[in-house]
């Protein structure tokens, strides 16, 4: 074979191996070597990058808890473990952990439009993978008493709508809206298992004290405090609610744009009567520290299903 065929064939294998070390590969066994060794690299490629998938740690899941005041956030603050706080648009979110559960914690301000922005600013800032509300209300249904709570089933706003020589008619607050926003069934069952297991305070009737009833029911949300016999049956007659409050049915159409599960629990303060705002003054601590001890509850609950 003369040098020239050699130096051919050379080059040909050179061309097949490793263009790019044609000047540094002398030939033979180095060439092999570096054959071998990038077979090998592409079989710790193969098997790195699936295990390097299935091990990626998931994001722990964070539970957002909003109230409308902060004495209804109290109790939850007080007991949040590792308290961190970060303040948007002079809203205050605390996190930490409550029951071995990750939670963000918020008051959002009374009415609709404080508790429609504080929604929006928590899930944009902590996507939490679901929402709880707790607080206190008015009472609508005859049968409940202040202490007694309202897991929100349902929730409307009964002061959008239309105003006409024939009254009053509520209506949706969108084309794709539905009047009323129902709870998944998921958090209705775990607020119900967990009323169960909350150490709940006693309701004082006039035969002494009675365990608080939780029900599921019908919350209404408007941006008015009601104190009067005619409103509150006309709420109880046009939606057949349990509770009237004034934040409920705003975070949980914003939840629902998002997809993002929510559930309104209420603890009756007052009964939305002539009494209603000295009932309130009375009641609105007790029936807080009721409503938190309810969202505790959960909280252990959704820990453990993490
Ligand atoms: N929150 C507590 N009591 C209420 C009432 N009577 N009306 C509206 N919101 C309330």
């Amino acid at each position: 074979m003369s040098d020239q065929t050699s130096v051919d064939r050379q080059r040909k294998d050179d061309d097949i191996v490793c263009p790019g070390c044609r000047s540094s590969a002398p030939g033979g066994f180095l060439t092999t070597l570096t054959r071998r060794g990038a077979w090998l690299a592409v079989f710790l490629l193969l098997i790195a990058v699936p295990l390097g998938c299935a091990e990626e740690p998931k994001p722990e899941p964070v539970t957002g808890i909003l109230a409308a005041m902060p004495i209804e956030l109290q109790m939850l603050e007080g007991q949040l473990q590792g308290k961190r706080t970060e303040t948007f648009l002079d809203v205050a979110f605390h996190t930490g952990a409550l029951n071995g559960r990750k939670v963000v914690l918020a008051a959002s301000g009374v009415g609709k439009v404080n508790a429609a922005m504080t929604a929006t600013l928590l899930l944009d800032h902590f996507q939490p993978s679901e929402v709880l509300f707790t607080g206190v209300a008015g009472g609508v249904n005859p049968e409940l008493a202040p202490g007694d709570i309202v897991i929100g089933e349902k929730t409307a706003q009964h002061d959008y709508g239309e105003w006409t020589s024939a009254g009053f008619r509520p209506q949706p607050t969108g084309k794709m809206m539905p009047l009323f926003m129902t709870a998944p069934e998921r958090l209705l069952a775990i607020a119900e298992a967990a009323s169960k297991d909350a150490a709940l305070d006693k309701v004082p009737t006039t035969q002494g004290e009675r365990r608080p009833r939780v029900i599921r029911g019908v919350i209404v949300t408007g941006d008015v405090f009601i104190a009067s016999p005619a409103k509150n049956a006309e709420l109880r007659q046009v939606f057949k609610a349990d509770a009237v409050e004034m934040e409920g049915a705003a975070v949980a159409q914003i939840c629902w744009r998002q997809q993002v599960p929510c559930l309104i629990i209420r603890c009756l303060s007052d009964k939305a009567d002539a009494a209603a705002s000295a009932d309130f003054e009375q009641f609105v601590k007790a029936a807080a520290t009721n409503s938190a001890k309810l969202t505790l509850s959960m909280l252990s609950l959704l820990a453990k299903s993490k």
